[in-house]
């Protein structure tokens, strides 16, 4: 996972590293769940909502349109009340229900959560380059799974009370101990199951590594410094600090303008400072290019120097 504030080049790396990943001969997606379609931009391609499109040999791209998981999210839980309670068309009142549920924020998180925990649980991938959006909210997906986890245990721990009186109920109602199956603590179980899966892989340090994107600027080293703290509370694996748009220490030995003069030094100050507060963990420094980085030739220079 790529994590840090707007704009810094999460993308860009996403892509860079799933270039390389892919071009070593591993299976990977690289999939974001931003409504901004960036991945589209960056492979230039239109992904958004499409499903893994594949970019080059081993390497696919995924943007997820949460819109659409909460349309086909509507569909399974109609399905599922009809099965449950055996009608074959819906009550008026709980139509309307899934409609205002379905307007919820929080219905769009769990969507978007949901579609990430079926690309990570379904496993076709050697590695998964999750695209995140700006700080706070990836915060906000990755702490989604211990609230959920925390959540699905006490109303699977209720259903199950639940169940044990049911079965005396109906031991002494009609006399025999077996119960129909329990399909709403099935369905519960099943809930847990892929919470506890995603998120297992999510906090696993042998399987998942977390890399913050930054720039030699004060107040973005000062965010960072917060944001890490926040992230290893959740457990998030933070495996190093990226440093991007590093101005190229070639140009130094031209006549340049003073202007430049002046951004490079004053990057010299905050890469010194970087140093100083991240120490070893800082695994890369990628200089500023030319131009905006779009396109597999563009991608390939900065997975150099990513991984050089
Ligand atoms: N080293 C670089 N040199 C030149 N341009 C760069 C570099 N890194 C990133 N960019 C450009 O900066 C812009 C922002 O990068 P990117 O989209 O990767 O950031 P982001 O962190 O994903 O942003 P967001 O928070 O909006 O998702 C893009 O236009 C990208 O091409
Ligand atoms: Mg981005």
């Amino acid at each position: 996972m790529f994590g840090g504030k707007g704009g810094l080049g999460k993308t860009t790396f996403s892509a860079a590293a799933g270039y390389h990943l892919a071009s070593q001969g591993h299976r990977v997606l690289v999939f974001s769940v931003d409504p901004q379609a960036s991945l589209s931009d960056i492979f230039r391609q239109d992904l958004f909502g499409k499903g893994p499109v594949k970019i080059m040999d081993n390497l696919w791209a995924q943007e997820i349109d949460a819109d659409q998981r909460i349309k086909a999210y509507q569909d399974e839980i109609r399905a599922k009340i009809r099965e449950m309670y055996g009608f074959t068309d819906l009550p008026e009142e709980i139509e309307s229900y899934i409609k205002a549920a379905s307007a919820e924020p929080a219905m769009e998180e769990s969507a978007i959560f949901d579609a990430v925990v079926d690309i990570m649980v379904a496993g076709e991938y050697d590695y998964y380059i999750y695209d995140l959006v700006p700080l706070g909210h990836a915060l906000y997906y990755l702490s989604m799974a211990t609230v959920y986890d925390a959540w699905i245990d006490k109303i699977t721990g209720l259903r199950e009370q639940m169940r044990e009186y049911d079965q005396v109920a109906a031991q002494i109602k009609r006399g025999d101990s077996v119960l129909d199956e329990d399909a709403i603590l099935e369905e519960l179980l099943y809930i847990k199951n892929r919470i506890h899966t995603s998120s297992s892989i999510l906090t696993d340090r042998e399987r998942t590594a977390f890399f913050f994107v930054l720039v030699p600027e004060e107040m973005i080293i000062l965010d960072t410094v917060k944001a890490a703290e926040l992230f290893s509370r959740f457990q998030v694996p933070i495996a190093g600090y990226v440093v991007n748009r590093v101005l190229p220490t070639e140009l130094w030995t031209e006549e340049i303008p003073e202007y430049l003069r002046h951004r490079i030094e004053m990057q010299g100050q905050y890469l010194d400072k970087i140093k100083e507060t991240f120490g070893n963990q800082v695994i890369a420094r990628v200089p500023e290019m030319e131009r905006d980085i779009t396109g597999l030739p563009m991608i390939a220079r900065v997975a150099e120097c990513l991984f050089r």
